[in-house]
């Protein structure tokens, strides 16, 4: 063969709707859970940063009426303009822990890079005029109410060794409940973990002896329910903790069994509870946990937790988001699992565990169970029998609590597995949002933030999740330590290490054709017959959206495709003879197949022998002229072809479509 002869391959790249494409970070083997499109850290549209001098931004408290995003930071408090916390106009608290201080944390030996600041972990609305924030002060954790409308340091601090870590990487939860402070740690290093009531007039605390009701446990979120209202029985709400602990109960024949599992637990306790007179004296009466499971196959470790209710406690859900332990690390995954209010009702009110100090294990417990039941609230019927409050609880209740704080059920995840499994992916925090969409119903979309600075754009669609897009949010791969919503806003506002960024919680735009936006399953966005666009809940436009499959609506409202593609240039590539030539098929979307047409016919998957049809593209192998041609490539997607219908390029330029407009899209901004 003689080589060296050029010849000409015209190939028209024509991607899904014409864009130049998003790279994608994606290999094919991962197709179950790939995100649709990607979009890098150059390409975001309408994002909003704040960042200083300091470093992470990890605590963040949107209070939209007000219109304000405060952050916790390292040595300093923020306060954000919600509708753009870049726009400078910033107000600043800073809160650096004494050189004393600093000194005394360097002599414990703790790092100076890192550790011995004042990291602000705990800051939320204490009542109308004041915020309460903690921070860990160098090892010394302080507490202060602050003047919101003044946002100036007090002179006055209050001792935080009972409120806040000492530790700033240490699992830590926080919440205030009608002016009480509820926060779940491990103090101090030596201490036990302890959920704790303070800035109340009955402090509680965890019990310890003769059994610790937490085991080594690191936490990671607690949420209020608010079951008291409108409750036919006279309920009490409740405050659910989410943590990881040892177990003792288990021996799974999975893991090594000289190895302690840890396992994911949900715990609760009763808001109105105020301990016991002698027995559980300062101690809570209605604590009882529970072993939460996701079940993916592997030993998993919980890392976050967001609730939404449809506005009644008893439509709550909880999102979990779980990655494999530091066991299984060469092969990082993560899975989401959905739990109702209902399922975790259900292993409170079943039967409980027992330790047999004979055999050193807990097994279930069959036994007598003293009335009224142990761990529960004061509701009507025990104030009929005389209860009015734990402090009247028959011993015999007290006693079994503090033998009983395991439940034997475990609380299975809606639909016995997991909604999600995606590999090479670690998750850190999760953010939910319930949003109506055109076909009557309501959808919820999780924001899923990585380990490494990305964010995934979640729809959960009956028991699966489809991913709408991931998005770099950090150029510098960096953990996302906080995710919060504002409906007010529209926007998402991400913390991290470096900075807060608030972003759009939807870029309809970016959504270039029909076919586009529909495949997209994005239910903030629907088509108008022009554009991809934003849409509310009233919004009735003769608008096209299909979140249940994705795929319908297009051809029926606009007749047919469009494509409303930039200026698509033909390539003209000149090829030696004998070579090999990657065509490249750029798509937008992750989940699309090439199709590749040669001379307007399709090119087969298989036997062809110098063609192969790829994920990167088009392989023509050991070119000879007669290989020469115009070689087109569509997405195909859900069944549909995008681009299928447009008339095939004579020229080497593509041209708007007739009756085809480039995109107009109101901006959310
Ligand atoms: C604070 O940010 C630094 C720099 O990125 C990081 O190394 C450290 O782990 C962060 N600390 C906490 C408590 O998040
Ligand atoms: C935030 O910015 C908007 C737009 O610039 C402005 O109208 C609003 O007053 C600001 N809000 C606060 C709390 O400063
Ligand atoms: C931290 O300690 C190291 C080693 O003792 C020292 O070289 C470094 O300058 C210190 N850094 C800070 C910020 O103090
Ligand atoms: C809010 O709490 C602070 C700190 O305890 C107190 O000084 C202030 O008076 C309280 N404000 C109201 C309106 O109760
Ligand atoms: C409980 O409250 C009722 C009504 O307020 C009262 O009559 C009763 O004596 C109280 N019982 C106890 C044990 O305090
Ligand atoms: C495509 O069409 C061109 C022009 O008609 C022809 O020269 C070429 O051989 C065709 N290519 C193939 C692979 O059939």
């Amino acid at each position: 063969m003689s080589r060296g002869t050029a010849h000409f391959l015209t190939a028209l790249f024509m991607a899904a709707a014409g864009a130049v494409g998003y790279p994608s970070r994606r290999s094919a083997t991962d197709l179950d859970a790939t995100p649709r499109t990607t979009v890098t850290f150059d390409e975001l549209l309408g994002v909003r940063h704040f960042s200083t001098r300091t470093l992470n931004y990890s605590t963040l408290l949107l209070e939209d009426g007000r219109g304000i995003l405060y952050v916790g930071a390292r040595g300093a408090i923020f306060a954000l303009n919600s509708s753009d916390v870049g726009d400078g106009s910033h107000r600043t608290i800073p809160w650096e822990a004494s050189p004393e201080k600093q000194m005394d944390c360097l002599q414990k030996g703790k790092n100076n890079k890192t550790e011995c600041f004042n990291h602000v972990r705990f800051l939320q609305r204490l009542n109308s005029t004041h915020l309460y924030a903690c921070g860990t002060y160098a090892f010394h954790p302080l507490c202060t109410a602050i003047d919101a409308d003044r946002f100036t340091l007090p002179s006055y601090f209050e001792e935080g060794k009972e409120k806040c870590p000492y530790d700033p990487a240490r699992g830590y939860t926080g919440l205030i409940v009608d002016g009480g402070l509820y926060t779940a740690t491990r103090y101090e290093f030596r201490s036990l973990p302890d959920i704790r009531r303070n800035l109340h007039q009955r402090p509680l605390k965890t019990e310890e002896s003769p059994l610790h009701w937490l085991n080594d446990a690191e936490f990671v979120a607690s949420v209020l329910v608010q079951e008291s209202k409108d409750s036919p029985v006279g309920d009490d709400d409740k405050i659910y903790y989410f943590f990881m602990e040892r177990a003792g109960e288990e021996t799974t024949s999975f893991f090594d069994k000289s190895q302690m599992a840890r396992v994911a637990r949900v715990a609760r306790v009763c808001k109105s509870d105020v301990g016991g007179k002698k027995i559980l004296q300062r101690k809570w009466t209605s604590f009882m946990k529970a072993r939460l499971v996701c079940y993916i196959p592997y030993y998993e470790v919980l890392r976050s937790i967001c609730s939404l209710d449809g506005g009644g406690w008893a439509s709550t859900v909880f999102y979990a988001a779980f990655t494999l332990s530091a066991q299984w690390r060469t092969m990082e995954a993560s899975a989401v699992c959905r739990y109702s209010i209902s399922a975790v009702q259900h292993a409170f009110e079943g039967p409980y565990m027992e330790y047999q100090d004979s055999a050193r294990k807990w097994s279930r417990y069959d036994g007598a169970v003293p009335e009224p039941r142990p761990g529960s609230c004061i509701t009507d019927h025990s104030r009929r029998k005389g209860y009015n409050s734990s402090q009247d609880l028959p011993n015999s209740v007290l006693d079994f609590v503090k033998l009983h704080p395991l439940m034997f059920e475990e609380v299975k995840p809606a639909g016995g597995e997991p909604l999600l499994v995606k590999k090479s992916v670690a998750y850190s925090q999760l953010a939910v949002d319930r949003v109506q969409a055109l076909d009557g119903h309501s959808y919820d979309v999780l924001f899923m933030g990585t380990g490494d600075g990305w964010i995934h754009k979640a729809v959960v669609v009956g028991s699966g999740i489809h991913i709408v897009e991931e998005v770099q949010v950090f150029r510098e791969p960096q953990p996302v330590e906080s995710l919060v919503i504002s409906q007010a806003q529209r926007s998402l506002y991400v913390g991290a290490a470096s900075g807060v960024l608030q972003m759009p919680l939807a870029s309809c735009a970016r959504y270039i054709s029909c076919y586009d936006c529909v495949l997209a399953r994005d239910p903030y966005c629907a088509w108008d017959g022009r554009s991809c666009c934003a849409i509310t809940a009233a919004d009735d436009r003769g608008l096209v959206q299909d979140i249940q499959s994705g795929n319908k609506g297009c051809r029926s409202s606009t007749g047919r495709v469009r494509v409303p593609s930039g200026s698509l240039p033909w390539k003209n590539r000149t090829v030696l003879q004998g070579d090999d030539v990657l065509l490249p098929c750029d798509q937008r979307s992750n989940l699309a197949r090439a199709i590749w047409l040669l001379n307007g016919s399709e090119v087969p998957g298989t036997g062809q022998d110098r063609l192969r049809v790829g994920v990167d593209g088009l392989l023509v192998m050991d070119t000879l002229p007669q290989h020469s041609g115009q070689y087109r490539c569509y997405g195909e997607e859900r069944g549909l072809r995008e681009g299928q219908e447009q008339d095939a390029a004579a020229d080497s330029k593509m041209h708007w479509p007739q009756d085809g407009q480039p995109p107009l899209c109101p901006a959310v901004w």
